[in-house]
C-alpha cells in the first residue's frame, strides 16, 4: 500500500502521547502546583505549535481540500466535520490558557479532559475514516504529490524544531530532567 500518509499516523502517535501526558498531570495538583503549571505549559506550547502548525496544517491546507475537491459530499460532511473539531480545538486551548494564567487549575483539568477525550476520538475518526477514504480516492501519483507538500510544509516550517517537540515530551515523561 502506498506510505504517503504515513506522516499524518506518526503524527498522531506523537499527538496521543500529549494527550497522555496532559490527562496525567493532574496528579501534580496539590502536590506540585508548580511543577503542574509548568507542565501544562508546556503542553499548551506543544499543542499549539506541534499539534496545530504541524499537523492540523498538513490536513487543512494540504489534505482535506484536495478530497473535498475530489468528493462535494465528502467536503459538506467529514471533512467539514474535522475543520470544525480543528477550530473547537484552538479555541479550547485558548481557554485551558487562560484558566492557568488565573490560576484556576480545577478548570485547567476538567478542559484538559474535555480536550484530550475529543482530539482521541478525532484521531480514531481520521485513522479510520478520513485517512482510509483518502487512500481510496486518490491515485499512487496524487498520494506522492501530497506526500511533498507535507514534506515541504515540514521544511518550511523547520524539521529539526518539529523533532525538539516530539522529543520534548520524552523530558517531560521524567520531570526532574526537566525542572
Ligand atoms: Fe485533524
Ligand atoms: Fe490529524
Amino acid at each position: 500500500m502506498n506510505n504517503s500518509l504515513k506522516v499524518l499516523f506518526d503524527e498522531h502517535e506523537v499527538i496521543t502521547r500529549a494527550a497522555d501526558l496532559a490527562k496525567n498531570a493532574k496528579a501534580l495538583i496539590g502536590k506540585n502546583d508548580e511543577e503542574y503549571e509548568l507542565t501544562v505549559s508546556e503542553l499548551i506550547r506543544f499543542f499549539r505549535i506541534y499539534a496545530d502548525q504541524y499537523h492540523h496544517h498538513k490536513e487543512e491546507e494540504i489534505l482535506f481540500p484536495e478530497m473535498a475537491k475530489k468528493n462535494e459530499l465528502l467536503a459538506e460532511g467529514i471533512i467539514k466535520e474535522m475543520f470544525d473539531n480543528h477550530t473547537y480545538f484552538r479555541d479550547l486551548i485558548r481557554d485551558i490558557e487562560a484558566d492557568l494564567e488565573a490560576g484556576d487549575y480545577v478548570e485547567v483539568s476538567l478542559k484538559i479532559d474535555e480536550y484530550t477525550e475529543s482530539l482521541l476520538d478525532h484521531i480514531a475518526v481520521e485513522d479510520e475514516e478520513v485517512f482510509q477514504t483518502a487512500y481510496s480516492i486518490f491515485s499512487e501519483d496524487d498520494l506522492d504529490n501530497i506526500n511533498f507538500r507535507f514534506m515541504d510544509l515540514d521544511r518550511e516550517l523547520g524539521e529539526t524544531k518539529k523533532k525538539d517537540f516530539a522529543d520534548m515530551l520524552k523530558l517531560l515523561n521524567n520531570p526532574q530532567q526537566v525542572f
